[in-house]
């Protein structure tokens, strides 16, 4: 059976989704995040603050080469930075449907207001963070996607019905 790769910035509601769809679906549920967490016995923001980002995003791409071959039949939640390399947007496409879950600004900085566990958002001024950010990489996952679901407004259920309605059509 084929991969559902779901991808998008952070707080766009992969994990929450993805959770919900494999289980509709009785598939597996994979979130590259936690694997990568599991796999170095350490946090993605101990990581980020140990090793650098460059570090972070060879774990990632390693992780995707290895999935190649032995996953199959998963929902798969990856990092919202993920699609930003080009190898990486390959390799997403060659494991299965990708599937871009959208949302716009206002929406992302409500839901990841107050968090700490994302390194790419600290600093000053979040809103501008997630602004630059949403610009560098919005056509990057827009390559990467065979889906695009605008979340905006939406339940986390009304998502799935439209996921499932689009990847009917998609076949
Ligand atoms: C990142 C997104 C995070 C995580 C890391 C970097 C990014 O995942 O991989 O903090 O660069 O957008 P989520 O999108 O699941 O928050």
């Amino acid at each position: 059976m084929k991969n559902i790769i779901l991808i998008g910035f952070m707080g766009a509601g992969k994990t929450t989704v993805g959770k919900l769809l494999a289980r509709d679906r009785g598939m597996k549920f994979i979130d590259t995040d936690e694997r990568i967490e599991a796999e170095q016995k350490k946090s993605i923001p101990d990581l980020f603050s140990e090793y650098g980002e460059s570090y972070f995003r060879d774990l990632e791409t390693e992780l995707l080469k290895r999935m190649q071959d032995d996953t199959g039949g998963a929902v798969i939640s990856v990092g919202g930075g993920m699609p930003v390399r080009k190898e990486n947007r390959t390799l997403l496409r060659s494991l299965g449907c990708v599937v871009y879950l959208s949302a716009t600004k206002e929406t992302i900085l409500k839901r990841v207001k107050g968090d700490g566990s994302r390194p790419m958002l600290n600093g000053e001024d979040l809103e501008a963070r997630v602004e630059k950010l949403m610009r560098d990489r919005e056509a990057l996952y827009r390559q990467a996607a065979h889906l695009d679901i605008r979340t905006d407004g939406r339940s986390v259920y009304q998502v799935l019905q439209i996921i499932d309605q689009e990847m009917r059509r998609f076949g």
